[in-house]
């Protein structure tokens, strides 16, 4: 269930439009693990539907999933690879969105590096339209994966320590799980050099820490975020060698999480930089390739959930309301 024709992001939503969307990724995953190499579309939702991903940022995990997910609903995908357009050509976002507005699409997927762009397109297009990621903004899909994930290992949300580690300012991954862990019933921490905390951040109903022991102290999942060196130009950036010293994470500072602490990443990782190879490939902690696996699940979900009100929408203009 999608509250709005567009999915811009995790803040409004309710509990029951987010369980109801991790619900339906649950059955996805089950279908996908049981159809095990066989890709042939579970459903077809989106027969006759066009989905076009448009990345203005560079992507593996999302762009590859979105396009996995949309064939596995029946849905046909156009990818638009930002270098090789007419963007390189000085077209702006609006005059591209209006040019391919003209082709009729019917689903946007959209990452860009402002915020809000996301946004600034859905009013401009008459497909509904997918955050993919807007620079610090938000990254929707990212929240709802990461939710999927545990709540498959885990069984349950509520009530788990979280905490969120490494460089928030820059991290639209941060800003979404805020908003849905939280909402969800979570009892969410950051941890981060003071330099990388956004003012004002603790608002968003979090408590901080600018210590990774601390932070991490009997957490049950630890979430570590990437350094996103390409959004710190004009800012101080840390010598990577000092921010693994004391924010990377490694088998001596885990010691201090829940003895059956797990360990996520949203990807693509430093490693050496903010978390250590033997946390990333430790097969009992780490569930960072089973993130990789629920992005393709969640994002049917909220494709599916997109067709739906798209085709909601064509009945009600069919009925003349
Ligand atoms: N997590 C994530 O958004 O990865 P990509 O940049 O590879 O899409």
């Amino acid at each position: 269930m999608l509250p709005t024709r567009n999915l811009l992001g995790i803040e409004g939503m309710n509990p029951l439009e987010i369980r109801s969307l991790l619900d339906r990724g649950d059955q996805f995953a089950d279908a996908m693990q049981q159809s095990g190499d066989d890709l042939s579309p579970l459903s077809d939702v989106l027969r006759g539907k066009t989905i076009i991903n448009l990345f203005y940022e560079n992507s593996t995990r999302t762009r590859v999933s979105f396009e996995l997910a949309a064939k596995r609903l029946g849905g046909a995908v156009l990818n638009i690879a930002v270098a090789g357009s007419s963007v390189k050509k000085g077209e702006t976002l609006l005059d591209t969105a209006t040019t391919l507005n003209a082709m009729h699409p019917h689903i946007l997927v959209v990452r860009h590096n402002c915020s809000g762009a996301a946004r600034l397109l859905s009013h401009q297009v008459d497909a509904a339209v997918i955050n993919a990621g807007d620079g610090r903004h938000e990254h929707p899909t990212q929240a709802l994966l990461d939710a999927l994930t545990i709540r498959r290992r885990v069984g349950h949300i509520e009530g788990l320590k979280i905490a969120i580690c490494g460089d928030v300012a820059n991290s639209r991954v941060a800003r979404s799980n805020i908003h849905l862990l939280g909402t969800l019933g979570a009892e969410v921490r950051l941890v981060s050099p003071a330099t990388l905390l956004p003012t004002g951040i603790e608002q968003m109903g979090v408590s901080i820490a600018t210590n990774l022991q601390e932070g991490i102290c009997d957490a049950d999942i630890v979430m570590m975020l990437r350094l996103q060196t390409e959004r710190m130009a004009g800012t101080e950036t840390p010598s990577q060698r000092e921010y693994y010293n004391l924010f990377g994470l490694d088998r001596s500072k885990l010691m201090r999480a829940a003895p059956n602490a797990l360990i996520m990443h949203p990807g693509p990782m430093n490693r050496g930089v903010e978390i250590d190879s033997a946390m990333a490939d430790d097969a009992q902690k780490s569930l960072i390739r089973t993130q990789v696996e629920m992005g393709v699940a969640a994002r049917m979900a909220c494709l599916e959930a997109m067709a739906v009100n798209l085709a909601s929408e064509t009945e009600k203009r069919g009925n003349g309301s």
